[in-house]
């Protein structure tokens, strides 16, 4: 049975004060979850920050990216085990972002996929098309290409370790979530590809949904059969709006 989560991406947002109000609001008015996880992803320089204040509380801590290799001379780059050392559980590899402004190709994100399940953390692999793309018609063979360049790099059973997060480019940051159905449709998809792979992996591997996910939609996307939960941007950056998706997800 797939685990549900719900990951906040703060992406480039964030300073000391406001990630103190913004956990602490996240913390006051989060109430015991039985059936989902919760971590949250601040930028690099508030790891530590963030860290300390979720030390033995019920919100765990997770990274937006991470080098592919394991240290050395690489400048501006920081390892998997410089964010285990921090406590970090799981990290973000190939977000539309980063594939996009970092070039990261689908065999960057694979090795990057390897290095954080190296590093013992839990690979949340970033998936999804552009607009141009599903207008072509070419979102499935997209995402096929993401997903299965994974598979090939580390196993279907390595990537039983992760997760996967379905996150259409178009709808990211733009307030076009996709619908239910199309979600839906794309979740089915990949989780039938892993299936292929292996079974029972394919059916227990936990894939969410990002992209425009609020307080409004987040409990309809939620409730399709193939959606276990989200990965949220925007909405994780106000205390209630974070705190009401979490509860969509219990
Ligand atoms: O990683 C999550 C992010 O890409 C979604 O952003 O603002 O559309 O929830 P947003």
């Amino acid at each position: 049975m797939p685990k549900m989560y719900v990951i906040g991406n703060w992406k480039m947002h964030g300073s000391k004060i406001t990630n103190c109000r913004l956990i602490e609001g996240i913390l006051s008015k989060l109430p015991i979850l039985t059936k989902v996880d919760v971590a949250i992803c601040p930028p690099f320089p508030y790891l530590q920050q963030t860290s300390d204040k979720l030390f033995r509380r019920p919100i765990l801590l997770g990274a937006q990216d991470l080098s592919c290799a394991k240290e050395g001379a690489y400048t501006g780059e920081v390892s998997g085990d410089m964010l285990r050392d921090l406590k970090t559980r799981f990290v973000l590899v190939g977000h539309s972002e980063r594939r996009a402004m970092h070039n990261e190709s689908d065999q960057v994100v694979a090795n990057k996929f390897a290095a954080a399940l190296e590093a013992d953390l839990i690979p949340v692999l970033c998936v999804g098309e552009t607009l141009e793309q599903r207008e072509a018609g070419h979102a499935e063979q997209v995402i096929a290409e993401q997903v299965s360049a994974v598979i090939n790099a580390v196993g279907v059973e390595a990537l039983s370790k992760g997760i996967i997060a379905y996150e259409p480019v178009w709808a990211i940051g733009s307030g076009k979530t996709a619908t239910p159905l199309q979600a839906q449709h794309i979740h089915a998809f990949i989780r039938g590809l892993v299936r292929e792979h292996n079974e029972a992996i394919g059916s227990d591997l936990s894939i969410l949904y990002g992209g425009s996910v609020n307080a409004d939609n987040a409990a309809t996307l939620f409730g399709q059969p193939d959606i276990n939960g989200g990965l949220i941007g925007g909405a994780s950056l106000k205390a209630d709006s974070f705190v009401s998706i979490c509860l969509a997800a219990n």
